[in-house]
């Protein structure tokens, strides 16, 4: 018998919004219920997609065009697909995928101000129809997420401060593109309040995510 496709969740939102914690506790969660589970990032993920986001997020990058950017995240994006997320998926493992597309259109095409339509066609072209089935929007505001991200990249072993170094009005644009993409996909995308403890932000997620894919009976 052949076994059923597994989902794809991705988790978005500003830098320093605390998604990464948050996507290793909810893998934690499916993984005690049963479900295989792997954990991925982006830009990453593969061998050659770290080493497309150490030219990505390296500040030594300097004056990357903003269409060179784009065309990056999703090269990065398709050897992922390609090596990771289809095959995972079509074996009956779940992905939860830490930023996907949305993250492109929100900071390339609204923060680089290239637009959701050149973002979306790329999409089309290098991804097909593969999009998540659920996408945890975690949504905090401007200033205290760059502040986060900030302090955290200075301490951190890897210089990946290129995205920081970004203007208050950038990060801005980012975050109105993510909740316009909440609205237009609220199929899709659940925006979840990123600012309360961890705690009370994971059992929210958990919560969604029951309610969204009913993972309870998942893994028969
Ligand atoms: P990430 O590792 O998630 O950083 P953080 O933990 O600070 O949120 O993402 C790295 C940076 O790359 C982040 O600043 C957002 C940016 N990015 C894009 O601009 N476009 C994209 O398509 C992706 C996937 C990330």
């Amino acid at each position: 018998m052949q076994k059923a496709r597994g989902r794809f969740i991705t988790f978005e939102g500003l830098d320093g919004c605390g998604k990464s914690t948050q996507l290793e506790k909810l893998a934690i969660v499916l993984r005690e219920r049963g479900i295989d589970v792997v954990t991925t990032r982006e830009p990453g993920g593969t061998a050659i997609g770290e080493r497309i986001r150490e030219v990505l997020l390296s500040s030594r990058t300097e004056g990357l065009d903003a269409h060179a950017e784009m065309a990056l995240m999703f090269a990065s994006r398709a050897e992922l697909i390609a090596e990771v997320i289809k095959p995972a998926l079509e074996s009956g493992m779940w992905v939860v995928c830490d930023r996907f597309t949305d993250s492109t259109e929100a900071y390339q095409g609204g923060g680089r101000e290239l637009g959701s339509d050149t973002v979306l066609r790329l999409h089309e072209l290098v991804c097909g129809g593969l999009w998540p089935d659920l996408t945890i929007l975690m949504d905090s505001d401007v200033a205290s997420s760059v502040r986060r991200a900030r302090r955290r990249n200075k301490d951190a072993a890897q210089d990946e401060n290129r995205f920081e170094k970004e203007s208050q009005a950038f990060f801005t644009r980012v975050h109105d593109a993510f909740l316009q993409i909440a609205r237009r996909e609220p199929q899709r995308v659940v925006v979840i309040d990123a600012r309360p403890p961890i705690e009370v932000v994971h059992e929210e997620i958990v919560r969604v995510v029951k309610e969204r894919l009913a993972f309870e009976g998942a893994h028969l």
